[in-house]
């Protein structure tokens, strides 16, 4: 791995998984090709090297339609990270077509990105939010769901897993539940879609949405999917070159689906990078990377379970997310102690400034893995831990 992950061999352990992703060797070439050999714009050009800028975008188009097995190409938009993606969805779509006393349900252990749109909606619109229950473990249940819908609900929208708690959610039962009631949906699977097999024709959601950096891409590329059908009533979010037909001081015609999201110069080293990313993900298998994690994080728990002053806070979690914290130290500090010993974790509350409401606890050290990570690096962290004198003498 660590010829492949250029950045591995600066000798770090990085655990810092959920927040971003290393980048394998394939990416980054692939980035620099791109501005050493062919560094033109798309659509705008009558020459070769912008015809391969538009084949390349829309090979990564088709490549990310397969990989989450969209019916059409058309239904994926490239945004910069899942947070434009789900402003599009909020502000394009759901301002349009929700009406006054609507109701949007969420938890409080969505993202920062998965809240906030829908608040700064409900300031404007005289809609409200309702957030499902969570139970001890911090989970939502299928019964909990069910007790928040009212012949009122109109979306529901939520993480497949979620960035701090990393359990996942049976969200194909909670997408059937939903259109049963006439509810859209809305999965922020910035968390899933790097760790497991995602099928967006067979969890029928009428939105998704994920970020290319946490599945080894590059920063500023996401994906918005939407149903092809929907994506005829949503208005851009953006407007200028590139999503028109024509305008003048009367009409504004919009471009076909994708293109009228698309306003702009496009992120296209980000958008052939992501492409490459998929496939180095495709040719390891999401199904092999989601065994590997799985196993990883057996080990993690069993081996933190050794060290009696290591809380483990969602040991019942399903993906590779682990919360911690160290008897009486400041999360932030043991962040900065294991740093000293260049292994990378996260500390503090994980940008899911709700969750404390319901959960008890606020900040932890958060280690989440991916599939490059190893056993042996899973020891140093151990006995890092267990080295407690150097780890109090490390706090004076
Ligand atoms: C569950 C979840 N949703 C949304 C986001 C936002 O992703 P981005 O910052 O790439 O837009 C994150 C990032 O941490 C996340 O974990």
């Amino acid at each position: 791995m660590n010829k492949e992950f250029p950045i591995l061999n600066k000798n770090i352990i990085y655990f810092d998984n959920a927040a971003t992703t290393l980048k394998p060797k394939s990416v980054i070439n692939a980035i620099n090709d791109y501005y050493e050999n062919y560094s033109a714009n798309s659509h705008r050009g009558d020459y070769n090297i912008a015809f391969k800028v538009d084949d390349e975008i829309d090979l990564a188009r088709e490549t990310i339609k397969n990989f989450i097995n969209a019916r059409r190409k058309e239904e994926i938009i490239f945004t910069s990270g899942a947070t434009e993606s789900l402003n599009m969805i909020v502000f394009g779509f759901f301002e349009n077509i929700l009406k006054d006393d609507d109701e949007v349900i969420l938890s409080k252990s969505e993202h920062a990105s998965n809240i906030l749109p829908w608040y700064i909606l409900s300031l404007k619109k005289k809609i409200k939010l309702k957030f499902i229950p969570l139970n001890e473990e911090n989970k939502i249940t299928i019964p909990n769901l069910l007790k928040t819908i009212t012949n009122k609900t109109k979306v529901i929208s939520l993480a497949h897993i979620t960035n701090v708690i990393g359990d996942i959610r049976n969200i194909d039962e909670i997408i059937k539940i939903a259109h049963s009631n006439n509810i859209y949906t809305v999965v922020d699977a910035s968390q899933s879609v790097p760790h497991i097999k995602t099928n967006v024709k067979e969890m029928d959601t009428d939105f998704l949405v994920f970020s290319g950096h946490k599945m080894c891409g590059p920063t500023g590329i996401g994906v918005l999917y939407g149903k092809y059908e929907l994506l005829l009533r949503m208005m851009p979010f953006k407007f200028g070159g590139g999503m028109n037909e024509s305008f003048n001081e009367e009409k504004l015609v919009l471009e076909n689906i994708p293109y009228r999201f698309e306003a702009g110069t496009q992120n296209i080293s980000g958008i052939i990078g992501l492409r490459h990313a998929v496939e180095y993900l495709n040719n390891i298998g999401l199904d092999e990377i989601n065994r590997h994690e799985t196993y990883l994080r057996n080990y993690l728990i069993r081996r933190l379970k050794e060290i009696p002053y290591v809380k483990i806070y969602n040991e019942f979690s399903e993906s590779s997310i682990v919360l911690i914290n160290v008897d009486d130290i400041l999360s932030g500090e043991l962040g900065l102690y294991l740093n000293s010993k260049n292994i990378c974790v996260r500390s503090g509350v994980h940008c899911a400034k709700m969750l404390k409401e319901e959960s008890h606890f606020e900040n932890t050290v958060r280690i989440s893995l991916y599939f490059y990570n190893t056993y042996e690096e899973i020891d140093e962290l151990i006995n890092a831990l267990k080295n407690k004198n150097e780890l109090y003498n490390f706090l004076k």
